[in-house]
């Protein structure tokens, strides 16, 4: 793991969450998760499952981890039972087995594990997900015809999400999660407008901070207005909800909040069926966060529920 994390610190310093940095910020809604079940109180890049099967993101400290950790789910079983049937026994130890994890599937229902949405235990790590991320982040301003994101500028994005969840208690990935699918990362994403602006990295309610107002896409967009971006997605704005409003109106405190809040944060509610495929939104929105959580970055979107 301390290898892993000097690997990690080569290209990207950790963040410095300091008490007093906080107060230079400008919370307009410094809005908590309050249920202690699904907030996040100290961050860890690397929470959730080691990538498995992608070789192409891989380190070799990485093959290492996954290896023991296979070492150990051997050593821990009980009994001495061995698989007979050949046709099930897997006589050798691969660590590029297992599910390829960019991959989209698409869920349906109500976000539970029961309607086989994914459990947290199955969300990859922060840093996978931010490293993996980072290809498209250096990309994603082309969709929008305007300067591409600068390595400094990906670099203020992946402290300003820290340092929003370290003040939320919302899980970082989350975050990331939804600027991802919101904006694509790209810093100059322009302000959409369906009945009410949505400025910014993650598109939402109404915030003032954005590094494209209007025809003027500021390069290098400041680092106070990366921060305030993702604060106002998360925290929320005077006008709406943020992250953290969603998840605390989700309802449940199982994995679902997250998916439910997903659907609030797109659409303002959820439909009176439950299903997060349903309502006036985008009908993969909840899908497409989930798959994001569990690794998906290129695999086509395999969602049929906008269709
Ligand atoms: C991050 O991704 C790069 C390739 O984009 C890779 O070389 C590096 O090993 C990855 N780091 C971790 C910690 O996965
Ligand atoms: C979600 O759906 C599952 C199975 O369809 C059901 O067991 C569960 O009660 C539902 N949860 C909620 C919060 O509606
Ligand atoms: C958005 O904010 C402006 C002030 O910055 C306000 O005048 C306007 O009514 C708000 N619109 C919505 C839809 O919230
Ligand atoms: C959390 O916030 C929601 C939405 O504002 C509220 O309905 C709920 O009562 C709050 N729960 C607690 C435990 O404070
Ligand atoms: C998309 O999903 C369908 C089943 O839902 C599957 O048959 C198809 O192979 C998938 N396509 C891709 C590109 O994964």
């Amino acid at each position: 793991m301390l290898l892993r994390k000097l690997l990690v610190a080569s290209f990207l310093l950790a963040p410095t969450i300091s008490g007093s940095a906080y107060a230079q910020l400008p919370y307009l809604h410094m809005t908590k998760v309050n249920n202690s079940l699904v907030a996040v109180i100290a961050i860890n890049d690397q929470d959730g499952v080691p990538m498995h099967n992608q070789p192409q993101h891989h380190s070799n400290v990485l093959r290492i981890e996954t290896y023991r950790s296979h070492k150990k789910t051997q050593s821990t079983a009980p009994g001495r039972g061995r698989v007979i049937d050949s046709g099930i026994a897997v006589p050798t130890v691969d660590n590029q087995d297992g599910i390829l994890i960019d991959y989209y599937t698409q869920y349906n229902g109500n976000g539970s594990t029961d309607d086989g949405w994914p459990s947290k235990d199955k969300w990859i790590s922060f840093m996978d997900m931010f490293n993996n991320s980072r290809g498209h982040m250096e990309k994603s301003c082309r969709q929008f015809n305007v300067a591409l994101n600068t390595q400094q500028e990906i670099v203020d994005v992946y402290k300003a999400i820290q340092f929003v969840a370290a003040a939320t208690f919302v899980d970082h990935r989350f975050i990331l999660a939804a600027v991802l699918q919101e904006s694509g990362g790209c810093v100059r994403a322009p302000t959409s407008n369906y009945g009410v602006p949505n400025p910014g990295l993650m598109q939402d309610h109404n915030g003032t901070a954005s590094c494209n107002k209007g025809r003027r896409a500021q390069k290098p967009c400041p680092r106070e207005i990366i921060t305030q971006m993702i604060q106002e997605g998360t925290g929320g704005t005077t006008w709406g909800d943020g992250l953290a409003q969603c998840l605390n109106q989700a309802g449940t405190s199982d994995v679902s909040a997250f998916y439910r809040a997903a659907r609030i944060y797109n659409s303002g509610s959820i439909d009176e069926s439950g299903d997060l495929g349903k309502g006036i939104a985008t009908h993969c929105y909840a899908s497409d966060i989930a798959n994001r959580l569990t690794g998906w970055v290129q695999y086509p979107r395999n969602c049929t529920l906008d269709d």
